[in-house]
């Protein structure tokens, strides 16, 4: 969502802050908008759309000085417009905003009794406002105005902030809502995740929630919302610059899908024992102890993290025999759910900000579960909540659609269900061998399938205009069906909807008729023979099944108008390749009907409202 980046240093702020806007567009956007400093007093562009319509502004105002904030908006309070993008002014002080004031109606209306009159229907503005009016109050100086205006307001947030007075600084504050600080040499940065900024640092400063920070191009300042000074280690980030370029794709998606061989191996990297068959719990956070007396596994998740979590689901339970629940955040926030101090609740986040499962996973800590994050962004909110963090290590994640993501979700998983596995005593240590070297085959047969990668465009053409398409799997592959049928929904908009193959015949068989897409997820394995049936109900209603299936399957050639062949590998990774045909699948449909596959309308990559 909303994407903030600050600048203050020797250079010219505008093209910097315009290139972090950039770099951020992936997480969803309506209006962008920029302001600068330029040493006599602060200049704003804004713009409704992309960031081409505020480049064009900019071409007609070129802004120049050397201290700027700029921001993405994704539309929640008020329509995306001009005059609703931010940074918002009130006297001398512009402020970029993410998150959402909740007590917002009371401020505006106490605000507009005094005397101020509104240029926005944002909550936004009313920051603006309160900041301006504790300068004007007497406050010494930006930051303890900027505290002071935070007083009074509730909720989630990000800010960064300029004062007309203050020319070389940027104060930046966070509660809730992500914010970075980049450490450059004579130059700071700050923005709404560590993608804006490494094309000028790699070293990082994560501010906490409740800090306030002073940013001049000397230095950084942080002190907590009740005034203490407090020192934040900066992080040398392993990303590199290159890794968020799309490095000759097409799309972002496109080479976040073929780097998922590399994102798996990764996450693996130093992870696995292979003499002894196991994998080191170092960063899970779970003692043997905690494992052997586990009492419930919670999964908590959003979206295609939550078919992760559904996959994870099966090896918890067969692997490491606990009973396992999955369930979704933005619904377990709204329950009223139970906990334990022996249950293990792990949140499956790539960004780590999903406001929703950070809600639902607060409630269990609250009770006393202990929490394990699986996340991809170091240092993110789901990982400081938890108890323990097992990262992957998928490296930037752009397209909106989640791929690589997913995959190396699923590397994670199922180490976890193996660590715990070997803890119970359920998996003997050549069980967990035979795991774990399935595992380690995985990204080579994923390259292998990725060869293939240019039938899968052909078979694509046969969906470029369908209207509904409907995905099935069984077992491992039923959550395999869902996110097939979310990735073509989310960026071809067709309407696709996941079933698990045996409940087809309690109501979705009513849908097919001829010429109906089917596509039917079914490698050989154990339920191979009952899936097979599914593809002939299919067939008998003259639906047309485009099969996944393993290599040298004959039977299927007399069934399916279109096959997708798999490797062969054993059922437990099965996942990670069935996958990867319907992630290409769905892209190359996108792609076809010229969508814009890495910022699908509507959607935000990270979503920090409810
Ligand atoms: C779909 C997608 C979303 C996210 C969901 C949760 O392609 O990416 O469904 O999976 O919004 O996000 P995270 O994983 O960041 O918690």
């Amino acid at each position: 969502m909303c994407g903030i980046v600050g600048y203050v240093g020797g250079e010219v702020a505008a093209p910097i802050i315009v290139d972090g806007l950039r770099r951020l567009e992936y997480r969803g956007y309506d209006s962008a908008g920029i302001a600068v400093h330029d040493g006599e007093s602060i200049q704003v562009v804004r713009a409704l759309g992309k960031l081409k319509a505020l480049s064009e502004a900019l071409g007609d105002k070129p802004l120049a000085g050397r201290l700027g904030i700029g921001h993405t908006r994704w539309a929640t309070h008020g329509r995306p417009s001009e005059e609703n993008a931010h940074p918002h002014v009130a006297g001398g002080v512009a402020v970029v905003h993410n998150g959402i004031v909740e007590n917002h109606i009371e401020l505006r209306s106490e605000l507009e009794r005094n005397g101020v009159v509104f240029r926005s229907d944002t909550d936004t503005e009313i920051v603006a406002h309160l900041i301006h009016q504790a300068l004007d109050g007497g406050a010494e100086d930006l930051l303890e105005a900027v505290r002071r205006g935070l007083s009074s307001v509730e909720g989630a947030y990000a800010i960064a902030v300029l004062s007309q007075h203050e020319p070389t600084k940027i104060v930046a504050a966070r509660h809730g809502s992500p914010l970075v600080v980049g450490c450059g040499e004579d130059e700071m940065l700050c923005g709404s995740d560590i993608a804006a900024l490494l094309s000028h640092t790699r070293d990082m400063v994560f501010l906490e929630d409740g800090d306030i920070a002073e940013l001049s191009a000397g230095g950084l300042r942080i002190e907590t919302l009740a005034g203490q000074v407090v020192e934040r280690q900066s992080k040398r980030i392993d990303w590199s610059p290159v890794m968020a370029e799309r490095g000759g794709y097409k799309h972002f998606m496109l080479k976040e899908i073929h780097e998922q061989p590399d994102a798996i191996a990764a996450t693996l990297r130093g992870r696995l024992d292979l003499e002894h068959g196991d994998v080191y719990p170092a960063e899970i956070g779970i003692t043997p102890e905690a494992a052997t007396s586990l009492r419930r596994v919670y999964l908590v998740a959003c979206g295609t993290s939550y078919h992760a979590a559904l996959i994870g689901r099966y090896w918890i339970e067969s692997l490491a025999r606990v009973p396992c629940m999955v369930e979704l955040g933005s619904e377990l926030s709204n329950r009223d759910a139970l906990y334990f101090d022996d249950d293990l609740v792990i949140a499956v986040s790539q960004s780590g900000e999903t406001y929703d499962t950070i809600g639902a996973v607060s409630a269990a800590k609250e009770q006393g579960a202990t929490l394990l994050a699986i996340a991809n962004v170091l240092d993110s909110a789901i990982p400081r909540l938890s108890h323990g963090a097992l990262y992957t290590r998928a490296g930037p994640e752009i397209g909106v659609a989640s791929t690589k993501c997913f995959t190396a979700q699923l590397a994670a998983l199922l180490m976890v269900a193996v660590y715990l596995g070997r803890r119970r005593g359920v998996l003997t240590e050549d069980q967990a061998l035979e795991v774990l070297q399935a595992l380690c085959e995985v990204p080579s047969q994923m390259n292998e399938l990725l060869g293939d990668a240019d039938y899968v465009r052909t078979v694509a053409t046969h969906l470029t205009h369908a209207t509904d398409v409907l995905f099935l799997g069984r077992g491992y592959h039923f959550p395999i069906a869902l996110e097939g049928a979310l990735k073509l929904k989310e960026i071809s908009y067709a309407h696709a909807e996941g079933y698990a193959a045996g409940e087809m015949k309690h109501g979705p068989i009513a849908l097919i008729e001829e010429g109906l897409p089917v596509v039917v997820v079914c490698p050989k394995n154990s339920s191979y023979d009952k899936t097979l049936g599914n593809v002939q109900e299919v067939r008998a209603r003259e639906g047309t099944v485009i099969a996944l299936a393993t290599k040298g399957d004959e039977a299927m050639h007399d069934l399916a108008a279109q096959i997708i062949w798999l490797p062969d590998a054993p059922e437990l990774v099965q996942p990670f390749l069935s996958v990867v045909p319907l992630q290409l699948l769905a892209y190359y449909v996108a792609a076809r009907k010229g969508h814009d596959v890495d910022q699908p309308r509507n959607l935000a990559k990270t979503v920090t409202v409810e």
